[in-house]
């Protein structure tokens, strides 16, 4: 129930990219394997069945589109991301906003799906607003705070803490993550002592010198 919950975003680094998102992958695996926390990652689409297919931890797309099969070119469709391996996605990212009634649109297609659903937020007010749609996780990411290197455990407890109160009262199911510059086992345990479940994170990792040692050092103060 408690175990702490670790979502690395691979965005579209290089160093997540190809072949080095199976690295790194395999990283988190043995880091989930060593320690019991989960982790799942997030490859970018073209990554994804290669990444599935080697590594036995959640993986995770970074983005599905609000359509149906059928005449959608150049389109993510949820079925497609599911055969490649994908147990849930993150949906409107920052760097991949969505209008609300998309939003809504492809929580209900990845529960039809049995997927798991993570819609990022960058407020208290879009948490509350993404809660009323029943996903499995919202992650609450301040976009100034991204890529940053300061946490938003540290530079905006409160965006937090008010997004767990906020949850709360509009719907209990739903599970709070926070990111945005989150990279250290201190920022990890200020998320979970603020009341967020984890963290959903990328540069602190995937540009870390060696990311496995990163991982182990994020995960080893909870
Ligand atoms: O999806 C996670 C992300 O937006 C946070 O990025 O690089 O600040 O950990 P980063």
């Amino acid at each position: 129930e408690d175990t702490p919950i670790v979502i690395l975003n691979f965005k579209t680094y290089l160093e997540s990219t190809g072949e080095r998102a199976v690295e790194l992958a395999s990283a988190c695996q043995k880091v989930a394997d060593e320690t019991g926390v989960n982790i799942a990652v997030a490859p970018q689409h073209m990554d994804l069945s290669r990444v599935a297919g080697a590594v036995e931890i959640p993986v995770m797309a970074q983005h599905i589109d609000p359509i149906r099969a059928g005449g959608h070119t150049g389109s993510v469709l949820a079925e497609c991301a599911l055969e490649a391996g994908a147990r849930g996605t993150l949906i409107n990212h920052s760097e991949r906003r969505m209008l609300l009634a998309d939003v809504e649109a492809v929580i209900s297609r990845v529960r039809e799906l049995d997927m798991v659903s993570v819609v990022c937020t960058n407020n208290v007010q879009t948490t509350a607003a993404a809660a009323a749609l029943e996903p499995d996780f919202v992650a609450v990411e301040p976009p100034e705070l991204i890529g940053s290197g300061i946490p938003v455990s540290k530079a905006e407890p409160e965006v937090v803490t008010g997004s767990v109160d906020a949850v709360k009262k509009i719907n209990p199911d739903v599970k709070v993550l926070c990111g945005a510059g989150i990279s250290t086992g201190d920022d990890m345990k200020a998320a979970r002592d603020l009341g967020a479940e984890g963290v959903l994170l990328a540069s602190g990792i995937i540009l870390a010198d060696d990311p496995e040692r990163a991982l182990l050092d994020l995960v080893s103060k909870i």
